[in-house]
């Protein structure tokens, strides 16, 4: 098999959190560990600052800033570790939730003191649909939080995942005196530093060195929780978490650099190395010698008067090199890039190649689209970019006559970059936008007009979700189609949306047609 070492030393990941849980300090501590970089602070994070989230263009401007931090590579113990960044705002969920399509697994931050927030559960949702394999980081042990264990159950409950502890804190707060490490057995005491990585010793649990390390009250606790864990949790097995039933759970606080590196270490032993993608066609196996790979984020200029983007593709197989043609599968044509980037902890360099597993930036000017596919020459359609039931919605229309044309391909190009998402009204015609955020109207507003001189305009139309339907009974679905008339769509690629005003209408349609699918997503 081809370049099979470069590829199995790969693990590409994303860390996903609700905002403030401390994704962005995790991050820089894993790159501090990588050797990545060299102090804390460093990391010009992808985060958007909280006094902005009302000028979306200041927002823009610091995605901008955040293209080198799209995608963070290091080397760690002969491993090659990718970290997909994710936009904190959840307006931008839908870019979260299209980068975790091309990741190969998750590791997940809860604050130990709020538990499972909206947006983690929202994101687990992606990861439980695709089943990929999650840890979860419980950060802030250095405050008081919620008691371990019901902790653990409220992990359990909210996302859907079973949890088996492989670190477990001693204390909490004032009181935090370290980690034990369940996987290799080891104590790690705690000695706040936000720039030094702490070291770890061995220890026999039932010996009266443990006493004198945390006191005699610490250490009696700290057997009893560990004969539970014992009690409760089965043994853990790795192939439980490569099959996404298991999440193992660690503890600590990333402020400082504590209890990371269990995770790390335990990280690049277990989570799995690229693994193969669905393609229409058939499954493609990483270490296939051909190179393949898709468009999951675009990641447009902020200059108007170039539109140029960048691309981020997922290498699926093989390797990839600069100068080569390769086949852009949509347009049916050759194209070869001079320049193709990849991302070493915040630096982006020009590369001549890239393996399975790692993400390379195109430089383009409105080729790709989200969804494309690029091959040695092989007919290939990557599945999986899905299309995520959107929460807000607007009808838009045309302001300014004169530029049909402009508004079309404006629209066109956008919802391309899966800025938002387009349907088209069954009833009239008119074309509605959903987003998951307020700000995505104001971005799509303000790139029309200054990108492509189209104006537009917006108009409230009341609706609780899209949804994608379908049915083995085709007379069933006319039967639908034509009963709900007023409320059908379709979507970019002519699928049927039905659009419901609120949850009751939803569910009485539920009910009303058992012989229908409703689907959230529009992959199934
Ligand atoms: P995010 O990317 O998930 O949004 O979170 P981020 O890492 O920016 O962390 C959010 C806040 O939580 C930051 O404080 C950060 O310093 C703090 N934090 C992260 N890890 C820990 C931890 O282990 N213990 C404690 N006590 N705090 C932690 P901030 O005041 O919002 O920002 P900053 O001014 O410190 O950057």
């Amino acid at each position: 098999m081809a370049y099979e070492q470069e590829i199995n030393r790969r693990r590409t990941f994303a860390i996903i959190s609700h905002p403030d849980a401390g994704k962005t300090t995790l991050t820089e501590k894993l790159l501090l560990y990588g050797g990545a970089i060299h102090v804390a602070g460093a990391v010009k994070s992808n985060k958007i600052k909280k006094t902005a989230t009302s000028d979306w263009m200041e927002i823009e401007k610091q995605r901008g800033i955040s293209v080198a931090t799209s995608v963070m590579g290091f080397e760690y113990r002969g491993y090659k570790i990718n970290i997909l960044d994710t936009p904190g705002h959840q307006d931008f969920a839908e870019d979260t939730f299209r980068t975790l399509t091309a990741v190969d697994s998750v590791i997940i931050v809860v604050d130990a003191a709020k538990g499972v927030e909206a947006q983690t559960r929202k994101l687990m949702q992606v990861c439980t649909m695709r089943k990929t394999p999650v840890m979860i980081f419980v950060n802030k042990m250095d405050r008081e939080g919620k008691d371990p264990f019901d902790l653990l159950d409220e992990l359990e409950a909210e996302l859907g995942i079973g949890v088996r502890p492989l670190s477990w804190p001693i204390n909490m707060g004032m009181k935090f005196k370290g980690v034990y490490n369940i996987y290799q057995e080891k104590l790690n005491l705690y000695t706040p530093n936000k720039q030094k990585v702490s070291e770890t010793v061995a220890v026999d649990i039932d010996s009266a060195e443990l006493d004198t390390m945390v006191g005699e009250e610490d250490a009696a606790k700290l057997r009893q929780d560990l004969e539970l864990i014992d009690g409760v949790y089965d043994p853990f097995d790795v192939n439980d978490y490569l099959a996404a039933d298991i999440a193992p759970v660690f503890f600590g606080s990333a402020l400082n650099t504590f209890g990371v590196r269990e995770l790390l270490d335990c990280f690049v032993e277990i989570a799995p190395a690229p693994l193969p993608v669905e393609a229409e066609e058939r499954r493609v196996v990483p270490t296939e010698e051909a190179f393949t790979g898709f468009v999951f984020k675009i990641h447009a200029n902020m200059d108007p008067n170039h539109r140029s983007c960048i691309a981020f593709v997922k290498v699926c197989s093989g390797r990839f090199e600069r100068n080569v043609n390769y086949k852009h599968i949509r347009l049916g044509k050759m194209l070869k890039f001079s320049a193709p980037t990849a991302f070493m902890a915040q630096k982006k360099e020009t590369v001549d190649e890239a393996y399975a597993g790692d993400i390379v930036g195109l430089p383009d000017t409105g080729n790709f689209k989200i969804g494309d596919t690029l091959t040695s020459g092989e007919e290939l359609h990557f599945k999986g970019l899905p299309s995520f039931s959107p929460e807000m919605f607007k009808y838009i229309e045309n302001a300014d006559p004169m530029k049909t044309k402009q508004l079309q391909k404006g629209l066109d190009q956008l919802m391309g970059e899966g800025v938002a998402q387009l349907f088209t009204h069954s009833n009239n015609n008119r074309r509605i936008v959903g987003t998951v955020g307020q700000l995505q109207f104001e971005v799509i507003e303000y790139r029309l007009l200054h990108e492509y001189g189209a104006q537009c305009r917006w108009e409230p139309v009341s609706l609780y979700k899209a949804c994608w339907i379908e049915s083995d009974d085709a007379e069933e679905l006319e039967n639908f189609k034509r009963r709900k008339f007023q409320y059908m769509a379709t979507d970019k690629d002519g699928r049927d949306v039905f659009l419901a005003e609120s949850g009751y209408l939803l569910q009485m349609a539920q009910a009303d047609f058992p012989k229908i699918r409703f689907h959230f997503t529009s992959e199934f």
